[in-house]
This record gives structure tokens, C-alpha cells and sequence, in this order.
């Protein structure tokens, strides 16, 4: 009953792929299959392909988003892209926290609370990653682990900017592994992050918080997972990058 509380959003995470010609080709595949989806679809692209996404999605339900977004307002960072940068194009969403990050690019839950209270503060709609390795499914530890991340990611956002924020359950060892967590271990840590935040906020702002769930989400396993009354939608690597498969997820979500 409380999934009527919020959106179910679908958003692609493109991650290192597609040069600005197959950006623009796979965007133009996809307007017509997202136009009918009465879920939220976003797409987060590589930041070289933001202003061709940002074009050709004009007036469309395609809203747009980053895959990072550096905590500074500006200066000295070789490399970083700050959230006023992203604002100030018309991009909508950033994703903040991603396991890739934390695994290869040295990314810790501090610097996720101050890359999501950055974003948050420019106004972004922000997708914080959270997610258990395998070795800590195995342990026994995902819910320790978990709590942990969403606790510190949203240490000093306010109520108000909770409003802008999807938290997204991606179990490490189910990304880009085609191992699914079952409907049932989605739907587990999603309610638990959904209990953590009622208790860090209130219950009413934990009902309206989208969760999605990711990691190996595709058109045959879409429909049991989207259909779990705290799966809120879903982060979507390798089928989004196929403009078929993207619309199956979003039939499935808009259901
Ligand atoms: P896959 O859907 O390719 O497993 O990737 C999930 C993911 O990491 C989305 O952020």
C-alpha cells in the first residue's frame, strides 16, 4: 500500500560506455519506447555525453543525470566536476557513492555524505549507492554494513532535502556478475534501509523515500523485483545500455 506513497524511478548508469555518436543513437531509440512509462526514467551518462543527453531530451520524460559529482564549489582538483558545473548545464540527477567508486577510486562513506550534501545543496536529485560485498553477505554483516552507509551518507541532510534523494540497494556481487539478488534479499535490505531512515527522520519521510534496487536487473527478472512492495524502482548497468531491454524495465516499473 505505501509504494503508492512515492515514484518508482528506473535510471540507466551508462557508466564508461558509449562515444557521443552512440550516446545520441541510443537516445534517440529510447524516446519513443520511455514516452508511454509513467515511472520516473533517467538516464545517467558519462559527463562527455551530458550536453548531447541534455538536447535531445527536451521535452521529453527522459530527465537526465551524472555519474559523480566532486564535493568542492570550485578550485585546485584536477579532474573533478563540481555540482554548480552540472546545475548550471540542466542536469537533473547525480549518482553519488557508486560501489565502482568506492572499490577503484578510493571512495569512503565520508566523502559520499560530503559529495551527496554537495549535490544535494546545488539543488541536484541525488542517487546514493549503498551495498554489501559478498564477503559481508557471508558474514552475516549486510545489514551492519548497510545501516552504516546510509547513516553516515545522510548525516547532515535535512528532512526537507531527504525530498531529493533515492537511495539505491546495489549488492556488490550482483553487479555486472548476472547473479540477481533473489526478489526476496532485494526487498530485505530495501525495508531495512527504509527502517533506518524512518528512524533517522520519521516514518512518514521513510514511506515516501524511492529505494531502488540494482545489480544485474534485466528484462527476465525485472518484474519479481520491481514487484517488491519496498523496491522502488531500479539502478540499471548493462540493460540500459540496450534500448529494448531499458523499456522492458520501464513497462515492468510503470505497472
Ligand atoms: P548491472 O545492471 O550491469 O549489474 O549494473 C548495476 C549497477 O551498478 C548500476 O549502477
Amino acid at each position: 500500500m505505501n509504494k503508492q506513497l512515492r515514484q518508482a524511478v528506473i535510471a540507466g548508469n551508462w557508466k564508461m560506455n558509449k562515444t557521443r555518436p552512440e550516446a545520441k543513437a541510443l537516445i534517440e531509440d529510447l524516446k519513443p519506447i520511455a514516452a508511454n512509462a509513467t515511472c520516473g526514467v533517467v538516464i545517467c551518462v558519462p559527463y562527455t555525453n551530458l550536453e548531447t543527453a541534455i538536447e535531445l531530451t527536451k521535452g521529453t520524460n527522459i530527465k537526465v543525470g551524472a555519474e559523480n559529482v566532486h564535493f568542492e564549489k570550485s578550485g585546485a582538483f584536477t579532474g573533478e566536476i563540481s555540482a554548480d558545473m552540472l546545475t548550471e548545464m540542466g542536469v537533473e540527477y547525480v549518482i553519488v557513492g557508486h560501489s565502482e567508486r568506492r572499490q577503484y577510486f578510493g571512495e569512503t562513506d565520508e566523502t559520499v555524505n560530503k559529495r551527496t550534501k554537495a549535490a544535494l545543496n546545488a539543488g541536484l536529485k541525488t542517487i546514493i549507492c549503498v551495498g554489501e560485498m559478498l564477503d559481508e553477505r557471508e558474514k552475516g554483516i549486510t545489514e551492519e554494513i548497510v545501516g552504516m552507509q546510509t547513516k553516515v551518507a545522510l548525516l547532515g541532510v535535512t528532512a526537507e532535502q531527504l525530498k531529493n534523494v533515492i537511495i539505491a540497494y546495489e549488492p556488490v556481487w550482483a553487479i555486472g556478475t548476472g547473479k540477481t539478488a533473489t526478489a526476496e534479499q532485494a526487498n530485505e535490505v530495501c525495508s531495512f534501509i527504509r527502517q533506518t531512515v524512518a528512524k533517522l527522520y520519521s516514518q512518514a519521510d521513510a514511506d515516501a523515500l524511492t529505494i531502488q534496487y540494482g545489480g544485474s536487473m534485466n528484462p527476465k527478472n525485472c518484474a519479481e523485483l520491481l514487484a517488491q512492495p519496498d523496491v522502488d524502482g531500479g539502478l540499471i548497468g548493462g540493460a540500459s545500455l540496450k534500448a529494448a531491454d531499458f523499456g522492458v524495465l520501464l513497462e515492468a516499473a510503470s505497472k
